[in-house]
């Protein structure tokens, strides 16, 4: 069975600029998602433990020293663009700390991170709670999210984000959050559970790295790097690059606060976010773990198995997501040097957890499943353990490893359900 795709976008990206709608919407009216096995093309993927010279990798010590760098550079010039460097500058400003938040339960800070010695921008502002009632430093999530700080809680004293937003959504007009949007997103973070468990949370609005669009993307962190008028090299980063550097910078600051473990911080996202953490964890070996929910094509979903959105789609309707060489593998998934599972693979030997829902048919949950399972090698390698099961788990059922994964009964999104899977899976492998 094929179904022929329209508006299937439910993350909504709006392109602004007129060129691109049109383009979009021709290639859009010829995409053809395949939502049926039996249409799913046979494929080969590539051998996590096999260099590019051909040789088997056979101790751990290979695996760092030969073919892990050579996976990383591969997704780096194939797919997301190269890691940018080291930030030319950087200041953290505690612009608020109340050790007596949420009726006691947590400290607050807010702390904007300045990227520019000149100018107010690029600035990432991160909202921080740590638990109080917990002896020594917190292990903690760091969340990357779509909407700004003040739409995760009803706490009065987050600052409201005043960047630009994609338009629609509950809480924002003309592109900028009103007060209306004081805890709108609430249902994604249980920011309570989490930290009654022992966590801190942490997080910050994706667009203060990038803001996803394809006219304003490079206003950001990529202005330090990419002149306005330069044209971007094809191995450049593209908005993925960018949300993930700026986790790093995150990190970076939740290093010099006593009260987070920050050997033991889960890096997590949803859907491009959930991209976005698997890049972030990849590059950036000090996030303790990593975590995608629901995160695609271009995430955990193997590129090869074409289903439901794929490469071509992907570049199409979100150019700026990806390095523009990733648009040479448009319906020719077979050649690329890579997939998807080497992606989760470079999370080893930390715990890594791949998420989906059963009715995300558009990021095709068996997809994501199967990275995660072929991921296992590397895992295994390692001494770590691998997915715990060779086939899909029940709904609802969560398979935990050193690799973990479940699926949820339901849509694309962010629930309670998952995060309660994501706590348990701390609860296993963080130490306190
Ligand atoms: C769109 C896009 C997906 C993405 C999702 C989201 O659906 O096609 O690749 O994961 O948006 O981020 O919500």
């Amino acid at each position: 069975m094929f179904e022929t795709v329209f508006h299937n976008n439910p993350g909504g990206i709006v392109m602004k600029s007129a060129g691109l709608v049109v383009i979009t919407a021709a290639l859009c009216l010829g995409f053809t998602a395949i939502y049926d096995e039996d249409e799913v093309p046979d494929y080969t993927l590539p051998d996590p433990l096999v260099t590019e010279d051909g040789e088997p990798v056979t101790d751990a010590e290979m695996w760092r020293d030969v073919r892990r760098p050579e996976i990383a550079a591969l997704f780096e010039e194939h797919v997301y663009g190269e890691w940018l460097p080291e930030p030319p500058y950087m200041r953290f400003q505690v612009v608020d700390e109340d050790p007596d938040a949420l009726d006691g339960l947590a400290t607050r800070r807010q702390v904007v991170i300045h990227l520019s010695e000149e100018r107010d921008r690029p600035a990432i502002e991160l909202l921080l709670y740590t638990p109080n009632d917990v002896d020594g430093p917190a292990p903690g999530f760091l969340y990357l999210a779509f909407w700004g700080n003040q739409t995760m809680h009803t706490d009065p004293a987050i600052r409201v984000s005043t960047r630009w937003m994609r338009g629609h959504g509950e809480g924002v007009e003309d592109n900028i959050a009103t007060l209306a949007s004081r805890g709108a997103r609430m249902e994604t973070v249980p920011v309570e559970t989490i930290l009654e468990r022992g966590y801190a949370i942490a997080t910050f609005y994706y667009g203060d790295a990038a803001p996803d669009d394809y006219d304003r993307y490079r206003r950001e962190i990529l202005s330090l790097f990419l002149d306005e008028d330069e044209e971007r090299p094809d191995d450049h980063t593209g908005a993925i690059g960018a949300w993930a550097w700026g986790l790093s910078r995150c990190l970076d600051y939740l290093e010099t606060v006593d009260a987070v473990d920050h050997e033991q911080v889960a890096v997590l996202g949803h859907s491009r976010l959930g991209k976005t953490a698997l890049w972030a964890g990849a590059m950036d070996e000090r996030f303790g773990m990593v975590i995608s929910n629901n995160s695609g094509c271009g995430g955990a979903a193997l590129s090869r198995r074409r289903f439901g959105e794929r490469v071509v789609r992907i570049n199409d309707s979100c150019p700026h997501w990806f390095c523009r060489n990733f648009r040479q593998y448009n319906e020719r998934e077979d050649e690329l040097p890579v997939d998807q599972h080497m992606l989760v693979a470079l999370a080893a030997p930390r715990p890594v957890y791949v998420a989906s829902a059963t009715e995300d048919r558009w990021a095709d949950p068996k997809g994501e499943f199967l990275a995660a399972y072929h991921a296992g090698p590397v895992y295994e390698l390692l001494g770590e353990e691998p997915l715990p099961v060779d086939e899909m788990p029940e709904p609802g059922v969560g398979a935990h490893g050193t690799a973990g994964y479940h699926i949820r009964e339901g849509s694309h999104a962010l629930t309670e359900m998952d995060w309660g899977m994501y706590l348990d899976f701390a609860d296993k492998h963080f130490t306190r």
